[in-house]
């Protein structure tokens, strides 16, 4: 399922196909925040850069906007928490096999069959939709529709089934959201507590934007710095500090330790990318050290794993970068960002709110002024 995902969902083809949405969602994200640019108030980057990614997340996987529809919206809001609250739920029984007793008495077996229900259902409707006999017709491709096509494709080596589809969905929705908008959260509170990489990163960006309202994704490949604040983030704010747990699949020693086999592995990613021995200064935000260096987050050097390595890695890469950097270069390119009245860049905190996904523990609120063209 990995190897049909990473070559028909999560191509770098098909994630260009989708430019158009991310290109709407974009501006209107700019849109809400011009808004309250113009009534002078303070806008929580944290709300609205959540609500833009699961937008921006479902109608690229199963083509349906929720922001515009009320109840469903706060129900998929509803769901989506959920998966997050049981992805992060401690069960004991994970850690010592016998005990699962403890969390059947504490409710948890009850709570997470519920929950799967309720999500079985909603994957079930979106299923049912694209299943609509005049669905093809008026709406654009997404990636449901390309499952589908897959389905009946005899040259695919498995035969997929609607459990298949399910899976994949639920993977692109827990996998897709959060980190992203907790990303871009973090990008923003990195920058607003360096106003010397502000600068910096907003000059290149206007410079390549010169008269241009919106920076589109053609214009991104020209910003090597903003790039690099985008690998500095990712290396001091990594949203999954410790991937996935893997399983050993046979003994070994490491550094005279001997793991026994299937020991629930941790990668420590987090301590690895703030190693003094690494990297120099590894507590400062200095993109500068990305600059005239090979290093890239694709798995293959060691040092800058936040997106995984190996068979596990994360497919999302291509249309996490795309999207994040489009929203950044614009957010950037498009308004000046300052503290509300009373605060000073030292008051901006970089706690993390405990969970599956590490996102900035309070919300980042900051007002933007449209900027001033020169
Ligand atoms: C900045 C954003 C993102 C970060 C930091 C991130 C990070 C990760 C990490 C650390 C893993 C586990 C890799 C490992 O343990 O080796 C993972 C897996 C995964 N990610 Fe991402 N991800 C991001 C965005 C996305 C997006 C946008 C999608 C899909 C639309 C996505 C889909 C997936 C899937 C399906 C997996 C599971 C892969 C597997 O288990 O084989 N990710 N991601």
């Amino acid at each position: 399922m990995k190897k049909i995902c990473v070559t028909h969902i999560f191509s770098s083809k098909r994630v260009s196909s989708f430019s158009t949405i991310r290109k709407f969602e974009v501006k209107q994200l700019m849109k809400i925040i011009s808004g309250h640019a113009s009534s002078l108030g303070v806008t929580n980057l944290s709300e609205l850069l959540l609500s833009f990614s699961s937008t921006m997340i479902c109608r690229i996987a199963f083509g349906r906007r929720y922001e515009d529809e009320g109840t469903e919206r706060s129900r998929f809001h509803g769901l989506l928490n959920e998966i997050q609250a049981m992805a992060s739920t401690f069960f004991i029984s994970d850690y010592i096999p016998f005990t699962g007793w403890i969390d059947k008495l504490k409710g948890l077996h009850a709570r997470l069959e519920q929950s799967c229900k309720e999500l079985d259902r909603f994957y079930q409707e979106v299923i049912d939709e694209h299943m609509g006999s005049n669905r093809q017709q008026t709406q654009e491709q997404d990636m449901v529709d390309v499952l589908f096509q897959l389905k009946n494709d005899p040259s695919i080596a498995i035969d997929l089934t609607y459990d298949h589809i399910k899976g994949v969905i639920m993977d692109i929705l827990v996998a897709g959201t959060d980190t992203t908008a907790a990303v871009s959260v973090w990008a923003m509170t990195a920058l607003m507590k360096n106003p010397r990489v502000m600068k910096k990163v907003q000059e290149e960006i206007r410079h390549v934007g010169r008269a241009k309202d919106f920076l589109d994704e053609d214009d991104i490949q020209k910003l090597t710095y903003l790039k690099a604040v985008m690998k500095e983030t990712l290396r001091l704010h990594l949203p999954a500090p410790l991937l996935v747990p893997r399983e050993s699949n046979e003994e070994c020693i490491i550094d005279g330790y001997r793991i026994p086999a299937k020991t629930i592995v941790y990668v420590n990613v987090w301590a690895i990318q703030r190693d003094p021995e690494i990297w120099k200064n590894p507590e400062e935000f200095y993109p500068e050290r990305f600059l005239d260096s090979s290093i890239d987050f694709h798995g293959q050097d060691f040092e800058l794993i936040p997106f995984g390595a190996g068979r596990r890695f994360c497919p999302g890469v291509p249309m996490a970068i795309v999207t994040l950097e489009l929203v950044l270069a614009n957010l950037l390119h498009s308004f000046d960002w300052e503290l509300p009245q009373g605060m000073v860049k030292e008051d901006i905190d970089v706690e993390v709110f405990p969970g599956i996904t590490q996102h900035k523990k309070n919300h980042l609120c900051l007002c933007a002024s449209p900027r001033s063209h020169t």
